[in-house]
C-alpha cells in the first residue's frame, strides 16, 4: 500500500492543528452546536488533568477485571484484566461484590466488554488478511498486548496514550511484572496538542501500511472537531485502515430512565475529572464517516450488540439503553 503525498499529510496537519485551535475555543463552557449531533454543554467541559493519569482508565480496566470475576461466560476473555490492576483495586472489587451486581453498573462492563471483543474481531479479520500493525489509542489499561494471540513478530502493537497515563501504565507494568513483548512499542500523545502523525511515524509505524486501530472509551473525552480530524487523519494514512470506536449519545432524545443514567455517568466522569465533551447521533456520524472518505461503515445498535455477544446467556448480562454506540469504519 502507498503511502499518501507529502502535500496530503500536510493538509491534514493542517487541518488538525486548526481543529484543535478552533475546538479548545468551541469547548470553553456555554460553546454549544449541533453539527454532527455534537454538544459541547457547559458540564465541565475541560479536558483530563494535566500531570495526572486518568482515573477513567483505572476505572474501566477495573471493569474489565470484574467481567472475569463475575460473569461467565466472558465476551471478553482477558487473563491479565486482574494483574494489571493490582492487588490493591482487585481486592476492592471483592468488597464492592453487591454494588457490581446492580444494573449499570452491569451494563457498564457488558458495554466495555463487547466493544474490546469488537475491536479485536475486528483485527482478528484484519490480521487473517494480512495486517501487521494494530494501534491502540488511548489505551490506558488495555491489555491485548500482553495477551497478544498471534505469532511473535506477525503484528506490531502501537499503544498509544497521554503521557501522563502512558508513564502510569508503564510503571504498573513493571510494578505488576507483566512482560512487555517486543512487538509492543508504546506512543504518548495529546490527541489535542500533539500531531498523531508525526509521533506515530518517529516510533516506527507505517504509515501507508494497512492497520487497524481502536479508540475505545476516549472519544467522549475529547472535542468533535478532534475526533473528526483524527478520523481523517487515519483514513489518510492509508485508505484500507480501519478503525473501531464507541461515541457517546446525545442526551436529548433518550428516555427518562436512560437519561438518568446518563446523568450518573457524567456525573462520576466529572468527579473523576474528566468530563465528557462530545457526543455524536449516529447518523450524523456516519455521514461524516463517509465524507471523509471511508467506504464502508458498521454501526452497531444495542440489539445487535446483544445479539452478537450476548446471545443465550443464563446470568442475562447484556447491554441496555442508547447510552452509547459502537462503529467500525474503514
Ligand atoms: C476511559 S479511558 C479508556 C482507556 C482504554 N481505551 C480502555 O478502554 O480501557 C480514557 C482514555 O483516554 C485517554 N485520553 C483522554 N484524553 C486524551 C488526550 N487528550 N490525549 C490522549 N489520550 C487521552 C486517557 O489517557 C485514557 O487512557
Amino acid at each position: 500500500m502507498q503511502a499518501e503525498s507529502g502535500t496530503e499529510h500536510a493538509w491534514h496537519a493542517a487541518r488538525v492543528a486548526s481543529s484543535l485551535r478552533t475546538s479548545q475555543r468551541r469547548c470553553e463552557p456555554g460553546y454549544s452546536r449541533t453539527g454532527a449531533g455534537l454538544a459541547c454543554e457547559d458540564w465541565g467541559a475541560r479536558p483530563m488533568k494535566a500531570g495526572s493519569p486518568s482515573r477513567t482508565a483505572q476505572a474501566v480496566a477495573i471493569r474489565r477485571a470484574e467481567h472475569q470475576l463475575f460473569d461467565f461466560p466472558h465476551v471478553l476473555d482477558d487473563p491479565v484484566a486482574l494483574r494489571i490492576i493490582g492487588l490493591r483495586a482487585a481486592a476492592s472489587i471483592m468488597l464492592r461484590l453487591p454494588a457490581s451486581q446492580f444494573p449499570v453498573a452491569r451494563y457498564l462492563r457488558a458495554f466495555v466488554a463487547a466493544r474490546s471483543r469488537y475491536a479485536e474481531d475486528r483485527l482478528a479479520t484484519a490480521v487473517a488478511s494480512g495486517t501487521a500493525q494494530y494501534v491502540v489509542l488511548g489505551a490506558g489499561l488495555d491489555t491485548f498486548a500482553y495477551r497478544n494471540p498471534y505469532p511473535a513478530g506477525s503484528l506490531r502493537v502501537f499503544e498509544v496514550d497521554h503521557p501522563d497515563t502512558q508513564a502510569w501504565k508503564r510503571r504498573r507494568l513493571a510494578e505488576t511484572g507483566i512482560e512487555v513483548p517486543a512487538d509492543v512499542t508504546f506512543v504518548p500523545v495529546d490527541f489535542e496538542h500533539q500531531m498523531l502523525e508525526v509521533e506515530l511515524e518517529r516510533a516506527g509505524f507505517g504509515l501507508g501500511e494497512r492497520a487497524v486501530f481502536s479508540w475505545l472509551g476516549v472519544t467522549p473525552y475529547l472535542t468533535n472537531d478532534v475526533v473528526l480530524a483524527t478520523l481523517a487523519l487515519i483514513h489518510s494514512f492509508c485508505p484500507d485502515n480501519a478503525i473501531a470506536f464507541d461515541y457517546a449519545l446525545p442526551r436529548e432524545g433518550l428516555s427518562v430512565p436512560e437519561k438518568l443514567a446518563h446523568d450518573a455517568i457524567r456525573a462520576t466522569v466529572v468527579t473523576a475529572g474528566e468530563p465528557f465533551r462530545c457526543f455524536f447521533n449516529a447518523d450524523a456520524l456516519i455521514d461524516e464517516l463517509k465524507n471523509i472518505g471511508f467506504r464502508r461503515v458498521e454501526s452497531l445498535t444495542t440489539d445487535e450488540i446483544n445479539a452478537r455477544y450476548f446471545r443465550n446467556r443464563l446470568d442475562g448480562l447484556r447491554v441496555r439503553g442508547r447510552l452509547g454506540g459502537l462503529m467500525c469504519a474503514e
